[in-house]
């Protein structure tokens, strides 16, 4: 039996975090870089990634590149500078979403489809994508990893007005099931996590009013928002050695919010 501090480890391996700049996918990169991995962050601001980057010790450590994965430009593009730059790619966080509310009788043609094409296309055409440097990089005993970042509103049926974001959340837990089975033989896993509320820039709404934070949080079993030490301990289990044996999951991490419903 190997140490805890290696089991929980990711030292000396290759990541690629979407929207790895601020909110929970800051937080992920954060316990990656932490736990010494070299982590690629990427999304349309490229100058926040570069800056966060470098406050994370540069290119050895964190490195920053744009990409504005709505496209299907936008997502090759990535996935072929990631290639240029690596052989092997051992961890992929598809983070990057947005979500959009509007009353059912007003919600938008587009706004159903620009949700549905970051949070459920582009996470998909990025994984096809990278298959390659996932394979490359994973082994028996310590298979390559792909988390899907997707959404309590993806498994409970209440929308509170995200109508197109809680159908491409349900989708992408899907979809992480789907690919576990298909990718397992090369080595790869894929779960998802599916997080409650956590006070970042989607959720600032809700987070910037007392009183709408308050309602928000009696909703939780647990009363309290998510952390960075949430974030950091749930994508830590899973791209480590301890969480090699787990593929096709979705993990709830609400506070207990998915089970109450
Ligand atoms: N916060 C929550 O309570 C909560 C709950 C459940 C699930 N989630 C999920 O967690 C993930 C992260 O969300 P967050 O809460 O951290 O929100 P956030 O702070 O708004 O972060 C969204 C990230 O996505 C990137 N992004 C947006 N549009 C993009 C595009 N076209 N191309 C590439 N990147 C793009 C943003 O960077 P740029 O603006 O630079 O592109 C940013 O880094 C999302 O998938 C979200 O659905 C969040």
């Amino acid at each position: 039996m190997i140490g805890l501090d290696q089991l929980f480890s990711v030292a000396g391996k290759v990541a690629l975090v979407t929207g790895g700049g601020r909110g929970i996918g800051l937080m992920m990169t954060e316990a990656l870089v932490a736990s010494g991995a070299r982590v690629y962050i990427a999304s349309r601001k490229r100058e926040v990634c570069e800056k966060v980057a470098a406050r994370l010790g540069g290119a050895d450590h964190c490195i920053g590149l744009g990409a504005d994965l709505s496209t299907e430009g936008g997502v090759v593009g990535l996935a072929d500078e990631l290639k240029k730059r690596e052989d092997r790619l051992h961890i992929l966080v598809n983070n990057s979403g947005m979500a959009w509310g509007a009353p059912l009788e007003e919600f938008p043609w587009d706004a159903w489809n620009k949700v549905l094409e970051l949070n459920l296309t582009a996470p998909f055409v990025l994984t096809r994508e990278l298959v390659p440097l996932l394979a490359n990089a994973g082994t028996a005993d310590d298979p390559a990893r792909v988390i899907n970042i997707g959404s309590m509103l993806g498994t409970v049926t209440k929308s509170w007005t995200a109508y197109s974001y809680a159908a491409s959340k349900a989708g992408f837990h899907h979809i992480t099931r789907i690919l576990s089975n298909e990718l397992a033989s090369r080595h790869i896993t894929v779960n998802a996590i599916a997080p409650g509320p956590f006070d970042t820039e989607m959720m600032k709404q809700a987070a910037e009013d007392e009183a709408a934070r308050q309602i928000v949080a009696d909703g939780i079993p647990l009363k309290r928002w998510g952390s960075a030490e949430d974030a950091a301990g749930a994508v830590l289990f899973l791209c480590s050695r301890a969480g090699a044996y787990v593929s096709g999951a979705v993990v709830p991490l609400d506070g207990g919010a998915t089970a109450k419903s």
